[in-house]
C-alpha cells in the first residue's frame, strides 16, 4: 500500500501545511496567532465521481479484513497477509491518520464506494518535508474492485489535496519494480519514472528494486487547467 514498498508508514503520524487550507474545518479560538492552521484539516468526505474518501472508523474492520487478508493485495506492501487481530491493530493507528498536523505524517484515508458504503481500499499520503514541500503518495485496492478506476479516481483526489490543499510542490511514488498494475496506474496518472534503483532494500526476504515516479506542481496544474 503507499506507494512505498517498505516505509512503516502504518507508524507515521502527519504535519503542516504552507497555510492553503481551503478545505479545513478550524474554530477561530484554535487558530495561531498568525490566523494560519498548519497542517491539513480536510473537510471530509473528500468525494469523488464515485467514492467517499474519509478517515477510518473502527466498524471499518471487516471491510478493511476483507482485503489485508489477501496476499495477492499485499504482495509489494510494507505489511504482511494479515488475520482479524492483526488488521484490528493497524486499523487502531489509522483512526488518528485523517489528518496532517506536521511532517513526517501520513494521512490514510479509506475509500468508500459511495453507492454501496463498502470500504474497498485506502489511500494515503506522506507530507514528507515542509520546506522543500515534498509528498508521497500511496494506495491499495480490494481485488474485487480493481480494474475499474476506482484507484485512479481516489489517487487523484489525494494528488489534488497534495498540491492544491497542503501546497506541495513534488509528489513521489517508490513502488517494487514488479508491482506492474502500480506503476500502470502512477503513469495514467501523469506521474513520470524517475528513477530505478537496484537492490534498494530486503522485501520480504529477498532484495527488490524500486521505482521512484514522481509529480510536480507545474505538472498538475497544466494536466488540470487543460
Ligand atoms: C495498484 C492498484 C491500486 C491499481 O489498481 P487498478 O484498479 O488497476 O487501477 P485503476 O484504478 O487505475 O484502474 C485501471 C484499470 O481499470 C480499467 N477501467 C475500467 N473502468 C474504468 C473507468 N471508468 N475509468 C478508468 N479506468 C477504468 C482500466 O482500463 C484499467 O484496466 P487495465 O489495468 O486492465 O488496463 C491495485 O493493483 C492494488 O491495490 N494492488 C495491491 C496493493 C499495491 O500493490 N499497492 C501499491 C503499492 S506500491
Amino acid at each position: 500500500m503507499g506507494g512505498r514498498v517498505a516505509s512503516g508508514h502504518e507508524n507515521l503520524v502527519v504535519g503542516s501545511g504552507p497555510g492553503r487550507l481551503g478545505c479545513c474545518l478550524t474554530t477561530l479560538d484554535s487558530l495561531p496567532e498568525d490566523g494560519i492552521v498548519p497542517g491539513l484539516h480536510p473537510d471530509y468526505p473528500l468525494r469523488t465521481e464515485r467514492l467517499d474518501l474519509r478517515p477510518h472508523r473502527m466498524d471499518d474492520l471487516d471491510d478493511l479484513y476483507a482485503f489485508h487478508s489477501r496476499p495477492e493485495v499485499v504482495r509489494y506492501t510494507p505489511w504482511p497477509v494479515r488475520d482479524r487481530e492483526q488488521t484490528r491493530v493497524a486499523l487502531e493507528t489509522k483512526l488518528s491518520q485523517g489528518e496532517l498536523t506536521e511532517p513526517g505524517q501520513w494521512l490514510v484515508l479509506a475509500i468508500e464506494l459511495r453507492e454501496t458504503g463498502t470500504v474497498i481500499g485506502e489511500v494515503l499520503l506522506k507530507w514528507a518535508s515542509e520546506a522543500d514541500r515534498q509528498g508521497e503518495i500511496g494506495f491499495a485496492l480490494h481485488t474485487d474492485y480493481q480494474g475499474k478506476g476506482l484507484a485512479a479516481e481516489a489517487a487523484r483526489e489525494v494528488l489534488r489535496v497534495g498540491f492544491e490543499d497542503l501546497g506541495l510542490h513534488r509528489i513521489v511514488a517508490i513502488l517494487d519494480d514488479r508491482n506492474q498494475a502500480s506503476a500502470q496506474l502512477l503513469e495514467r496518472l501523469g506521474m513520470r519514472r524517475e528513477a530505478h534503483h537496484i537492490h534498494a532494500l530486503k522485501f520480504k526476504g529477498e532484495w527488490a528494486n524500486e521505482y521512484v515516479y514522481a509529480l510536480l506542481e507545474e505538472d498538475w496544474r497544466a494536466a488540470t487547467s487543460s
